[in-house]
């Protein structure tokens, strides 16, 4: 098939390489004109394992090819995927802008029939906004086209994208139309060679479920804080209850790791853009109000235990961070605990040393110039540099190199053997053993600190 993807991000880039690696012909557009000069010398804009030389094969081979507009001759074609940004708005509803502006753009080109994949996170009823902006576009040039709006929820996972795209739990397609659902299982079967696991259903279910997937994972990380906040303060270790209760079929042991909050561009946004969606039907949603509450406080609980710690004051501490990213396996940064973390210990005077795997380029570039200038915030070339002379450790992001660290090392270069484990990757006995001052998320012990 010939595939025209709008946005190559996460998604768009995602999808275009996977369909490409398939045998697709695909065309990624995207206005972003330094992306694209990159992609056409096979630099990627973003970090994807596994994605770098499905790239630059099938770029090689003809099959994927890049440019700035649907202007372009190589963007023609009779199905179209819109892969754009979502973002917030102040009161918490989705963007539409750029989805809506993509729309308007696909009704300026298109010819012949053509299919209209919604694969950006939407709320309900987008695709209704997305014909009518189309609709308003033909009509403007006189031009009688048809053709179909589908939404076709992307899932896949940021660090494990390309494996889940190309084998997928499910995938949703919300269509009425039986020719499209055709379209859409021949293009979609190369990818569920053992078994089917295509869904379809109503457009607005498939938006609704998009959704409602992020908002039940989120709901399961808070619900787990909580619990582990709780845990401190009655001198259990939520480890064991995460053991005790994952064991359980019926909650499994997924998404229940307590930790410095949930981040990313997904979960946040989404769960603030489905608040609104039910305020907006005059409907208050309690347990998505308190999923999204508890989250922004738990991203304050690494600085807390900081504070309880060293005191208000961190003029002259130095702390050593260990992850940036929101996530492991990415170099996102988007709503990342790192981001609030550094914010507070640059606000309350103390320096840092940080290091992250990947996403080193993206923090260079996206924290504030001051923090760099004013020597505050230092990154450095390797794991053990970070660590040099700090007064604490501060674990935020759960890389597999941090996972089993050379401790002996550390409290040697340390100046004070203190560790917040801000992802309990680490034995509290084990490390009080080695000498270490240690602190996780909901382990209460003898020295807890009480929040
Ligand atoms: N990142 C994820 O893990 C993930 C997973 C599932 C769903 N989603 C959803 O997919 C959508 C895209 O997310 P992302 O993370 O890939 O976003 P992204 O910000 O990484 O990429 C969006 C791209 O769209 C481009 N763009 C904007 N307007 C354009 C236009 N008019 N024409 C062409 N290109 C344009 C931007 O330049 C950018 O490169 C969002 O709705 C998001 O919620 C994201």
């Amino acid at each position: 098939m010939k595939l025209t993807i709008i946005g190559t991000g996460y998604v768009g880039l995602v999808t275009g390489a996977c369909f490409a690696e398939m045998g697709n012909n695909v065309t990624c557009v995207d206005i972003d004109q330094h992306k694209i000069a990159g992609l056409k010398k096979g630099v990627l804009p973003i970090y994807e394992p596994g994605l770098e030389p499905m790239v630059a094969n099938n770029h090689k081979n003809g099959r994927l090819r890049f440019c700035t507009s649907l202007t372009d001759p190589a963007a023609k074609s009779n199905m179209y995927f819109i892969a754009v940004g979502t973002p917030p708005e102040e009161d918490g509803s989705a963007d539409l802008q750029y989805v809506l502006g993509v729309a308007r753009e696909i009704g300026r080109h298109i010819t012949q029939h053509t299919i209209v994949v919604d694969k950006s996170t939407v709320p309900v009823g987008t695709a209704d906004k997305v014909k009518a902006a189309i609709d308003d576009e033909l009509a403007k040039r006189g031009a009688k086209v048809s053709f179909d709006v589908v939404s076709n929820p992307e899932f896949l996972k940021e660090g494990a994208a390309v494996e889940d795209f190309m084998r997928p739990d499910r995938v949703i397609i919300g269509t009425d139309s039986e020719q499209v659902r055709k379209v859409m299982r021949d293009l979609y079967l190369p990818f569920m060679r053992t078994h089917e696991r295509l869904l379809f259903m109503g457009v607005r279910d498939a938006e609704m479920a998009k959704y409602a997937g992020n908002a039940m994972l989120a709901t399961k990380i808070s619900f787990m804080n909580e619990i582990a906040n709780l845990c401190e303060r009655l001198g259990v270790d939520v480890e064991n209850v995460r053991n005790g209760i994952g064991s359980d079929s019926r909650i499994g042991y997924s998404f229940i790791y307590p930790g410095a909050g949930y981040g990313g561009s997904c979960f946040p946004k989404d769960v603030k853009a489905l608040i609104r969606m039910a305020k907006d039907h005059d409907y208050e949603p309690k347990v998505l109000g308190a999923v999204e509450a508890r989250n922004n406080a738990q991203k304050q609980v690494l600085f807390e235990k900081i504070r309880h710690r060293f005191g208000p004051n961190l003029k002259g501490l130095c702390f050593g961070v260990w992850g940036l990213a929101f996530k492991p396996g990415t170099d996102d940064l988007r709503e990342a605990s790192s981001v609030v973390l550094l914010n507070a210990l640059i606000g309350a005077g103390a320096s840092i040393k940080a290091y992250d795997p990947v996403a080193m380029q993206t923090a260079r570039r996206e924290f504030p110039r001051a923090w760099f200038d004013s020597n505050q915030l230092k990154l450095m070339d390797e794991q053990y540099q970070a660590l040099e002379g700090a007064d604490a450790m501060v674990l935020v992001t759960e890389w597999k190199p941090f996972r089993h660290p050379d401790f002996d090392r550390i409290r040697k270069i340390m100046k004070q053997a203190v560790v917040f484990d801000g992802r309990n990757q680490y034995d509290p006995a084990l490390l009080r053993q080695a000498g270490f001052e240690y602190s996780g998320i909901g382990r209460a012990t003898p020295d807890k600190i009480n929040l």
